[in-house]
């Protein structure tokens, strides 16, 4: 499932993180940093280094947003979110097509499983050209290209690639997620009955059939669910 999440961070807090972003100075290295054996030669952008202080602080930020957002923890059901990074595409910097790496290590030294992968946009659309994050699923192909302070949350078995910037810089956090549960259809299924509930729930419909479709909701998560 592809889905927008408008609004993860404000106005203000945009400017607040652009601000520390582009005060960051060195802690800015190449992108190869994170890049795996496979995708490394592809890739072709900075990033705020890994562990640097600057990159922890803003990655809670951003975290801290997540957690307050119910259309993000209603899509994905987050089990665990990797410490979101921070990317930089100046003008003729891409990234080419790949599939994220199936396991990340997170700082604890315990592992991740990437089920969803996220991308927040910081650059409104008008301050760079090009940049678009193209994504190939079932349905086709997608290119996203989000207002400042949207997420976009896509399966982490798709294709993808970041299409050359031509002007302008393009400035993102990206992150992964280990979803309480694994399958991306079992996900979906769980996501749109969770909004036809939400509905429900501002109606006066039969409050016996609602309650027993939360049940439904409720038992097919534990029955999907993983710790
Ligand atoms: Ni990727």
């Amino acid at each position: 499932m592809l889905l927008n999440i408008p609004g993860v961070l404000n106005a203000e807090q945009i400017r607040i993180v652009r601000s520390r972003l582009e005060g960051a100075g060195d802690a800015w290295v190449d992108g190869r940093a994170t890049a795996g054996y496979s995708g490394a030669p592809l890739k072709h952008n900075r990033q705020l280094a890994e562990h640097s202080p600057i990159a922890r602080e803003l990655g809670d930020a951003v975290l801290g947003a997540l957690e307050r957002h119910p259309l993000f923890i209603s899509a994905v059901l987050p089990n665990q979110v990797y410490p979101p990074l921070f990317n930089r595409y100046e003008a003729g910097m891409t990234f080419g097509n790949h599939v994220d790496g199936a396991v990340r290590l997170l700082p604890n030294g315990v592992k991740l499983r990437t089920d969803v992968s996220a991308t927040l946009f910081l650059s409104a659309p008008e301050e760079y050209d090009g940049g678009e994050l193209v994504i190939e699923d079932t349905y086709g192909t997608h290119a996203v290209k989000l207002q400042a302070g949207d997420l976009v949350v896509y399966p982490a078995t798709s294709v993808h690639r970041v299409t050359p910037v031509t002007r302008g810089v393009r400035i993102a956090s990206f992150f992964w997620v280990q979803s309480l549960v694994r399958s991306d259809a079992q996900r979906a299924l769980l996501f749109d009955m969770d909004n036809a509930i939400q509905r429900l729930n501002a109606t006066e419909a039969d409050e016996i059939a609602r309650r027993d479709l939360v049940g439904c909701y409720h038992n097919l998560l534990r029955l999907w669910s993983e710790p």
